[in-house]
């Protein structure tokens, strides 16, 4: 699917299927969703711009660059939040936002029930952290909040995503750039992923 990389690094598909498991327990899963995100967003930073910067050495002068733009990682709570630390450690200077948001019992559509961002997102990579893109109407009502605060660089860390959920995105932010382990089969009559890997935020928290 155009604009979806599936990362299929061995290590990922490994951590991966522990984490479909049913036998994992939240102690487990935490770490082991933790150490794929970090792998992750490896792959998911490639594209990230780069300015040049010269340095001196001890010895000399030398050609280096820099990160363009100041980084936000914005976790969807609650699930993102299980892929946040081990991404920090690897981009320890990015300001973090969260996104909490609850899905209407009558219309059915994702709505924020919590916000915490910076009031302009239009110099900064943005990576939204949205582990399970089941409907898309979540990592949609997402979207729209970080694009309302101006957003221009954005890409999505998700774990496990269905056809229907990229579809959907896709259907709205064409080119936006989304970085999965995996895409699954389908989502059953109550939004779930098939096979998926449960509850990302009961697996994570035992609740
Ligand atoms: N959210 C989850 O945590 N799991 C799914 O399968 C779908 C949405």
């Amino acid at each position: 699917m155009k604009g979806v990389t599936v990362i299929t690094h061995p290590l990922v598909r490994h951590n991966l299927t522990r984490l479909r498991d049913e036998r994992t327990g939240p102690q487990e899963f935490r770490r082991v969703l933790s150490e794929v995100a970090a792998l992750m967003v490896y792959e998911a930073t490639r594209s990230f711009a780069v300015a040049p910067l010269r340095v001196k050495t001890p010895l000399s002068r030398a050609a280096g660059h820099r990160l363009q733009r100041e980084v936000v990682l914005v976790p969807v709570l609650r699930a993102g939040l299980g892929m946040l630390d081990s991404i920090l450690q690897l981009i320890p200077h990015a300001r973090v936002g969260f996104i909490g948001l609850k899905r209407e019992e009558t219309t059915l559509r994702a709505t924020s029930y919590h916000q915490s961002l910076p009031p302009n997102l239009k110099p900064f990579e943005v990576i939204l952290i949205e582990p399970m893109l089941a409907t898309g109407g979540s990592a949609v009502a997402a979207l729209d909040l970080l694009a309302e605060l101006g957003a221009r660089h954005v890409r999505v860390v998700n774990l496990v995503a269905a056809p229907e959920g990229i579809r959907r995105v896709r259907a709205h932010y064409p080119k936006l750039p989304i970085f999965t382990a995996a895409v699954d089969r389908r989502l059953n009559r109550k939004g779930y992923i098939l096979p998926g890997l449960g509850d990302a935020g009961d697996r994570l928290f035992g609740v």
